[in-house]
């Protein structure tokens, strides 16, 4: 209880009272070996004047702005582990890409800001980037057909196309004309051989797809951090575009919740169709 008080108080003294300097720092999540990643670092400038800004990785100072240094305001050091250039700096914001990557690259970034005399408060933020050795593929779609029947079940499994370290796996995802797939139609596999080959299957009524005209888009995306690639699958059901303009409108309401998610494809399906007839 009396700690709980303490934590409160240390806290309030540390936010309390003043402005911050260094609003806040945007590193990604991962990059790859030989790519590139931008970073930024934004401070306010309306209670104090920036002394100096620098850049730290695993605690070695990489980039150093000090406003006050007409002739030289940016240091950059050289190093083994990327290249640095400055994208942009304005009295808000600065913003450097760190280029050829090397895995070493991984780790702590910290940008550090000191304010100008008299006070020469110092702030700092840190955020962990790792740097794969091999950069992202797109997955693979495993038992897909060209075309199925409308009395069929479509299943079709997602897995990245190589197995990734436990800590740095990562998610997929189904989509059906650009909307995110309920979990009801989705499910998730162990690997045959491994975890590392896990993926997840779409499972879609034929049926669903016959009554949006007889195709319709799939994706699976795979993200790690903000990077994202997906594979791409058409999947088609042979129709008989007037038998399901009938079943449309003799099956009324009380549907199981999975079939709402298509109820707009029904209906813009059945829409064109009747416009078609007119
Ligand atoms: C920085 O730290 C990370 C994580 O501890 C490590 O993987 C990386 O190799 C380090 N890099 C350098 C150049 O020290």
């Amino acid at each position: 209880m009396i700690l709980t008080y303490l934590s409160a108080l240390l806290l309030l003294q540390c936010t309390g009272g003043y402005s911050d300097l260094l609003r806040g720092i945007e590193v990604p999540l991962y990059a790859f070996a030989g790519g590139q990643a931008t970073l930024s670092c934004t401070y306010d400038l309306r209670a104090t004047r920036l002394y100096s800004l620098k850049w730290y990785h695993n605690n070695t100072e990489f980039y150093r702005y000090v406003p006050t240094e007409r002739n030289r305001p940016i240091n950059i050091k050289p190093s083994h582990k990327f290249s640095v250039m400055e994208e942009f700096r304005n009295d808000a914001r600065v913003t450097i890409t760190l280029a050829q990557l090397r895995v070493s690259a991984s780790g702590q970034y910290r940008c550090e800001v000191i304010a100008e005399h008299p006070s020469f408060r110092t702030e700092a933020k840190s955020a962990t980037m790792t740097v794969l050795r091999e950069p992202l593929s797109p997955p693979v779609l495993v038992g897909a057909r060209e075309i199925y029947e409308p009395t069929e079940v479509i299943s079709i499994r997602c897995q990245p196309r190589r197995p990734f370290h436990p800590d740095h796996r990562p998610t997929l995802q189904w989509f059906l004309e650009g909307n995110q797939v309920e979990s009801e139609w989705v499910t998730t596999d162990p690997g045959a051989f491994s975890q590392e080959h896990s993926g997840i299957s779409l499972h879609v009524p034929g049926e669903q797809v016959a009554a949006a005209g007889g195709n319709l888009q799939a994706e699976c995306r795979l993200s790690l951090g903000s990077h994202h690639l997906s594979a791409y699958k058409t999947l088609r059901v042979r129709v008989r575009m007037i038998s399901y303009v009938e079943n449309y409108h003799s099956s009324g309401p009380g549907k199981s919740p999975a079939a709402t998610f298509f109820d707009y494809l029904l209906a813009a399906a059945s829409t064109a169709l009747l416009m078609g007839r007119l």
